[in-house]
């Protein structure tokens, strides 16, 4: 998007947060598109928004998505995890609550850019690290747990990522990913919402991403060397407004999200401008309102580095 910038396009340093020892102490350019803040030197990599609304509405998905797992952080079967990776940190909530649980653990947080708080509990860190350049892993040995939530279609990430953590890992430790996607009944329906996730399906592909990436997240495992895949998949039904309040408001946290993560795509690959991409996340949220058959799906997936 770097090409495409308008003068109404404002650039920053990101100046303002304390850092503290273990994030990168050079400062990130920041751009500002419509209101949003997004990481310029990494656009690239992350065509989203970075900014404190993202933060909120991914705090909140951390929260119900743990209440979605009956208070689990994970699911796959280690019952004290000590040496923690959280790759894609993100506002390293799930980091932290990890660090909390496990006081005699150490985890730490990997990100492309620091959201994460300010204040972290002492055997949590976070490390600002691009984990696309093969190798990222050689500084983290005896590993015993890798978390990772949210890959967001990208095949390649997700090879450089099992890799990395098959490197890293410990004999007899646990890779757990997790993310999600729509699953449509009738996906050539003419609806709003199905509109909307086939224009997005078709910018993703040509940003080189694919949205149903989690239906390979166990063969992928597996490909990579990893034993004991085992994968749990939670539907929950695409109403923003139906019976079941938990999955009601996971929906309605996921629709929060649809304008942030549109924006840059639908532009950069459908020329859509604002106004149109506004138009239409609004259009696809008013259709949730009422029943879509389908599911958001929620893709838990784990596997054994062999002993
Ligand atoms: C959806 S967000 C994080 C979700 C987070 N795991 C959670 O549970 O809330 C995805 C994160 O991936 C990070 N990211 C994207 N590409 C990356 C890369 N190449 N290396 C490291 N982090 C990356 C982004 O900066 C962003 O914080």
């Amino acid at each position: 998007m770097g090409d495409n910038m308008s003068d109404s396009d404002t650039l920053d340093h990101e100046s303002e947060r304390e850092e503290t020892e273990s994030f990168d102490t050079e400062p990130h350019p920041n751009l500002y598109r419509h209101g949003r803040r997004y990481s310029l030197t990494h656009l690239e990599q992350h065509p989203w928004p970075i900014d404190e609304i993202e933060k909120d509405r991914l705090e909140e998905q951390h929260v119900l998505l743990r209440e979605l797992f009956e208070d689990r952080l994970y699911l796959a079967p280690i019952e004290s995890p000590q040496n923690v990776l959280d790759i894609r940190t993100g506002t390293g909530c799930w980091a932290m609550e990890c660090a909390e649980r496990y006081p005699s653990s150490t985890v730490r947080g990997i990100d492309l850019v620091n959201m994460q708080d300010e204040w972290v509990p002492p055997n949590c860190e976070f490390w600002v690290d691009n984990l696309c350049q093969p190798g990222w892993h050689t500084q983290y040995k005896n590993i015993d747990f890798v978390h990772i939530n949210q890959v967001q279609g990208d095949r390649q990430l997700l090879s450089l990522l099992l890799e990395g953590s098959y490197s890293c890992c410990a004999p007899g430790a646990w890779v757990e990913i997790r993310d999600m996607r729509v699953q449509l009944d009738n996906p050539d329906e003419d609806s709003p919402f199905h509109n909307y996730v086939r224009k997005m399906t078709t910018a993703h592909a040509r940003d080189g991403r694919q949205l149903d990436l989690p239906l390979h997240f166990g063969a992928e495992l597996t490909r990579h060397g990893f034993s004991n895949v085992t994968e749990r998949t939670y539907d929950i039904p695409l109403c923003t407004e139906g019976r079941d309040k938990l999955k009601g408001r996971i929906m309605q946290n996921w629709t929060a999200g649809l304008e942030g993560y549109s924006f840059t795509l639908l532009e950069k690959h459908l020329g859509k401008n604002f106004t149109e991409s506004v138009l239409m996340c609004a259009s696809a949220r008013r259709a949730l309102k009422g029943k879509i058959e389908g599911y958001l799906q929620i893709q838990v997936v784990y596997g054994q580095k062999p002993g």
